[in-house]
Parts: C-alpha cells; sequence; structure tokens
C-alpha cells in the first residue's frame, strides 16, 4: 500500500485495476496533502495558468514557470508519481526541443511528462520514450488547442470527429506512452478507445468508462470565489473557496474589534505586569449562533459545549475545561429556562449574575457565550416540546412534572443552534445526564454527550447554584446528605447489599445529622436504565433529593459493590461506625476527595 507508486505500477494497473487517481498540484503544501491522500498521480498541469496564473487559457505558460513548479511538487517526495505537463510549444516545434524540454521537467524532479496530441505528436512521444522519458498522451478536447476547436468544446461527438480522436489515441499508444487522458468525449467513445488500448486510460469529463480519473485540484476542493460557471464533468468535493473567505473574513472582524490575539497568544516578558483583559463573543440569536457554528465547522474545528442556566460556580467551570480538552472551540450557554422550573418561585428566585458569569468565562478563554433571550427562545406560539420516555418518569421527573420534558425541549434548541461535536454535562444531575445521552443518541443529533464528575465543596456539599440559597444553619446541614451517601457506600463495602437498607441508611444518618431535612426521594438505580434495583451486585447509583431550608439539593453516588475502600466525599473527625451496616468500625480519614478545586 505505501510503496512508491512508478510508471510500471500505473501501466499494470492496465485491466486489474484498482482505477487510477490523478489530481493536479502546483506546490509543496498541496502535494504533501493530496499525497497524504493516498492520491495515485500528482499531475503539475498546464492548467496552472488558468487556476494559479488567472489566465484565460493554458497558452501563455512558459517551459520556466512548468520547471518551477515541478520543484515545488517535487519537493513533497511524494508516494504518488510526479506528472510534468509539457507546456504549449516546448514540444511541436521538434522532437529535440521536446527532447530536451521533457528533460529539463525530469530534472526538476518528474519522473514523467504528459503532452497533448495524437498522430501529430507520435515521432515526438517515440523520441521522448527513446530517451527513457515516460510519457502519457492527452486527446480528445486538448486545451492547448483552443483556437482550432473554437473554445474548450467536447470533442468526438459526429462521425468525423470521433474516428480522428480513437487514431490519436491508437498512435499514442503504439508511440510507446505508457498511459493516456481522455479529455472531454463522450462516454461510450472514452469506452471504446479504454476497450482497443493495451495501456490505462484516464479520463476528465470522459464518463466513467476509463481506467481512471483526473480532476484539478482546485475544481474538486471548490477552491474559487464562486463565480466561475461550472462545467458538468466537476463533481465538488468540498467547497473550501467559501470557508476560506469566512475564515480571513472572522480574522479581519477581531483583528478590527481587538479580539486577536489575546492574553494566551502574546508573550510576557518576565516581571511584565501588562496583559490583554480581551472580550467574550456574545451571540444572542439562534441565527447568529448557527452562523458561528458553520464558520467554525466549515474550517474543521471542533466545538465543545456546556450549557448552564449562569450563576457560575467551579462545577460549571470545570466542565468548560474538560470542553477545552476535547475541542478546539468552546461555547458556554447562559439561559435561565422558564419551562423547566415547575414551581415559579423556584424560577423567580433563580440566582443571576451575567457581568459576573462573563468575567468568569472570559477568564477560561471561552469563545463564544450564547445567550438567548427568553422572548426569542419561546414565541407566544411555542408549539413543540422534545419528550424522553421511562428515563425521565421517575426519581426527579416524578415530583417535577414536567420537567424534564423542559430541559430536553431547551438542549434540543440548544443543540440546534450551536452545533457542537459535544457537549459535557456534569452528573451531579445524574438523571439529566442520562436522559439528554438518549434524547442525543434516539433523535440523532451527531453529539456526543459526555459527563463530567460532580465537584464539590470541601465538606461534600455537591457544588450548586442553589447553595447560595441556604441559611447559615441550612448550608451547615447541607453537609450531611454526602456524609450520608458515604455511609451507604461504607454499609455497602461492609456486605449490605440489599437495596433497602442501603437507602434507610441514607435516610438514617439524615434524620440523626439533619432532623430538619426532608428527604424527597433516595434510590438505588441501575446506572444506564435508572430503574429501581432490588439489590446491589453489579455498579449502581444511589441517587437522591432533599429539602433543606425550602430549597431542593439533589446528589448522587456511584456504589461498586467491588470496591472494598470507598473514598468518602464528605471529610470526617470522629471515629463511628454504620448505622445499619453495624459490622466494622470505620476510622474516618479524610479523602483527597475534599480538596476539589474551590471558586
Ligand atoms: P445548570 O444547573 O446551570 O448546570 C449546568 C451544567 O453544570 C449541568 O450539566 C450540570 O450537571 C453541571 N453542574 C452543576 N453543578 C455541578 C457540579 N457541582 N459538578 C459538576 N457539574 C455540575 O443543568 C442545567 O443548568 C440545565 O438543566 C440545562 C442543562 C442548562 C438546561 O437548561
Amino acid at each position: 500500500m505505501h510503496d512508491k507508486i512508478t510508471v510500471p505500477a500505473i501501466a499494470a494497473r492496465k485491466g486489474q485495476g484498482p482505477r487510477v487517481t490523478m489530481v493536479t498540484a502546483y506546490d509543496y503544501t498541496f502535494a504533501c496533502l493530496l499525497d497524504r491522500a493516498g492520491v495515485d498521480v500528482l499531475l503539475v498541469g498546464d492548467s496552472l495558468g488558468m487556476v494559479v496564473q488567472g489566465q484565460a487559457s493554458t497558452i501563455p505558460v512558459t517551459m520556466d514557470e512548468m520547471a518551477y513548479h515541478v520543484r515545488l511538487v517535487a519537493r513533497a517526495r511524494p508516494r504518488a508519481l510526479v506528472l510534468g505537463d509539457l507546456p504549449f510549444l516546448s514540444y511541436q516545434v521538434s522532437p529535440s526541443e521536446a527532447l530536451r524540454n521533457a528533460g529539463r521537467l525530469i530534472k526538476e524532479g518528474a519522473e514523467a511528462v504528459k503532452l497533448e496530441g495524437g498522430l501529430a505528436q507520435a515521432a515526438t512521444i517515440e523520441a521522448l520514450v527513446r530517451a527513457e522519458i515516460p510519457v502519457m498522451g492527452h486527446v480528445g478536447l486538448t486545451p492547448q488547442a483552443v483556437h482550432r476547436m473554437g473554445g474548450h468544446r467536447v470533442q468526438g461527438r459526429c462521425e468525423e470527429s470521433r474516428r480522428r480522436v480513437l487514431e490519436d489515441a491508437r498512435a499514442v499508444a503504439q508511440a510507446g506512452a505508457f498511459a493516456i487522458v481522455l479529455e472531454g468525449v463522450p462516454l461510450d467513445l472514452a469506452r471504446e478507445v479504454t476497450r482497443e488500448l493495451s495501456i490505462p486510460t484516464i479520463g476528465i469529463g470522459a464518463g466513467p468508462f476509463c481506467d481512471g480519473q483526473v480532476l484539478v485540484m482546485h475544481d474538486l476542493l471548490g477552491l474559487d470565489a464562486g463565480e466561475r460557471r461550472e462545467p458538468r464533468f466537476i463533481r465538488r468535493y468540498a467547497r473550501f473557496g467559501a470557508g476560506v473567505v469566512r475564515a480571513v473574513q472572522r480574522f479581519g472582524d477581531d483583528v478590527r474589534s481587538g479580539a486577536f490575539p489575546n492574553d494566551a497568544e502574546s508573550y510576557h516578558a518576565p516581571g511584565s505586569e501588562l496583559h490583554v483583559s480581551g472580550t467574550n463573543r456574545r451571540i444572542e440569536t439562534a441565527a447568529e449562533m448557527q452562523d458561528w457554528a458553520d464558520g467554525q465547522r466549515a474550517a474543521g474545528l471542533k466545538i465543545g459545549f456546556v450549557p448552564t442556566m449562569g450563576s457560575l460556580h467551579e462545577g460549571h467551570l470545570e466542565l468548560v475545561r474538560c470542553a477545552r480538552r476535547q475541542a478546539d472551540r468552546v461555547v458556554v450557554s447562559i439561559f435561565v429556562n422558564p419551562i423547566q422550573f415547575d414551581r415559579e418561585e423556584d424560577l423567580l428566585a433563580y440566582p443571576r449574575d451575567l457581568e459576573r458569569d462573563l468575567a468568569l468565562l472570559r477568564a477560561e478563554g471561552v469563545d463564544a457565550v450564547y445567550t438567548p433571550r427568553a422572548e426569542g427562545m419561546y414565541g407566544d406560539d411555542f408549539a413543540t416540546g422534545v419528550e424522553v420516555d421511562r428515563l425521565a418518569s421517575g426519581l426527579c421527573g416524578a415530583h417535577r412534572p414536567g420537567h424534564f420534558r423542559g430541559v430536553t425541549t431547551v438542549v434540543s434548541k440548544l443543540f440546534h443552534a450551536v452545533r457542537p461535536h459535544v457537549a459535557i454535562f456534569g452528573e451531579k444531575d445524574f438523571q439529566q445526564l442520562a436522559v439528554v445521552r438518549r434524547m442525543a443518541r434516539d433523535l440523532d443529533f451527531g453529539v456526543e454527550v459526555v459527563g463530567h464528575p460532580t465537584v464539590r465543596e470541601s465538606d461534600g456539599l455537591a457544588r450548586s447554584s442553589r447553595n447560595a440559597r441556604l441559611s447559615a444553619e441550612g448550608r451547615r446541614l447541607a453537609a450531611s446528605i454526602p456524609a450520608a451517601c458515604d455511609e451507604v457506600r461504607m454499609a455497602l463495602a461492609g456486605g449490605v447489599r440489599a437495596a433497602d437498607a442501603l437507602a434507610e441508611t441514607f435516610r438514617a444518618v439524615l434524620a440523626t445529622q439533619a432532623p430538619l431535612a426532608r428527604v424527597e426521594y433516595a434510590e438505588l438505580v441501575d446506572p444506564d436504565s435508572l430503574d429501581a434495583l432490588a439489590r446491589v451486585e453489579a455498579p449502581a447509583r444511589l441517587v437522591v433529593a432533599v429539602w433543606l431550608d425550602g430549597i431542593r439539593l439533589i446528589d448522587n453516588v456511584l456504589l461498586d459493590p467491588a470496591d472494598t475502600t470507598p473514598t468518602r466525599l464528605a471529610p470526617v473527625e470522629r471515629t463511628t461506625t454504620s448505622p445499619r451496616a453495624g459490622t466494622t468500625p470505620v476510622t474516618m480519614v479524610p479523602s483527597p476527595l475534599h480538596a476539589a478545586r474551590r471558586g
């Protein structure tokens, strides 16, 4: 597969395939890229007159120019065969002049040359072959004969022209060419030539019945400003021209607005205090967000996304850092989604501090912050909802009617606006993570949903925007939630397997440590289906919701029966025994998790 492609290797493809792929190349960088893509032949074509030099035809291209471009392409030392085009008037005058010019391209690094013409060039082809210069012929529409043909016209459409193309092709093969380009001829004629000749035919605008195909790189990649009329034989494999324009427009915008370069893109002298403060790109409409995302995608960049409701804390920022590790561009959305709140007072009391949030995201180097307005998200006639069955019906779903429908509906809208490749969600909201993951899979969003472990305060309490609403006493008591989770893990490590008993351990610890707390639910569930378990024999999840101080707090932990020494979420200073397991006295050692990052 990785052997150098040689002239005999191309010739040997005749009849046995695989079909030969040939693309034009004019410089080192693209030669490397095309070669990496596994192209068989890099043609340094005189088409450079048009696509590189901007001329109306290939006729003005000189030998010096061809020699120069052959040199650039040959420097890529490609696996592909390097084929140099002989330009107009470099071979027509005499076979000896052809030999000198072809020899020059070979000295520059070409491994074979191509010239246009059939019968009329047979003697020249013979002379080159005799001098050990492999030749690829070229018949049918021969662009250097543009004036004779009266334009770039399909050949071989009438009997007479068809006969001429056939004779030309035969003459080229007979003269010793190792392959031949058939350009701009009807597909049946190309099939006839391909069947008759014993050398490979490489078509362009010659239909599918050839031994190979060639395209001009700029046509294949759509590297134009979109103004040219496209001949029908071109198939576009990309529209990079438009992408180039957009990328450079963005560069211009960033330079003018001062967004480029930022602090990370600047050098700092030791001891210098000078830093660039930078700005966030804030986007407020779905259309603008999609436009931005399309631009990033067209440029081949990977988009990572963190949806939030703002009031950001260290938990959110960890998700942002996780997104940064997985993607080239990071988008964070801030939107307090009214349709996922089942109680209006909760929606009204939800903490909001946009300026602080934007400053935090600026410091994290977030590329775009999407802050849609409620009116823009849900017009008066908004009528669509996205719902995930079963997974969303238990646990929080059972206690907060409409909540998950609100979450999946807004996350759908956010995914459609941001068009991320990967989206990061916290395990803190374990059921939400499972529901969103299922939605993305069931509805073919093409978004990879990644879960990130819960970030906790030093006393083990899961970080949450709601924590700020607790009274000082409530906040102190809230630490009994992770502490109770710890006791369940210890009970499991101590051999308790019955889900009822484990859930009861949670309730019992909480009843002792925080009698005012009300447990809304404490369940042991399968981590994927969220189905309630009777016994914990495989890794499971303890999921809990607790009311404290009028605030609803949720948490969850992994319960792994194979883990005999579980790490604690909450630090413990005393020695105690697990209330239910009651077997092993557990020495409480603060775990490294307490040192989780602080905001
Ligand atoms: P919000 O509560 O702002 O949370 C945004 C994301 O941060 C969620 O994925 C959540 O799980 C994660 N997160 C919150 N606290 C965390 C912690 N302590 N550790 C790790 N991750 C944490 O969840 C929502 O917003 C909304 O429902 C939303 C998905 C944005 C839809 O409106």
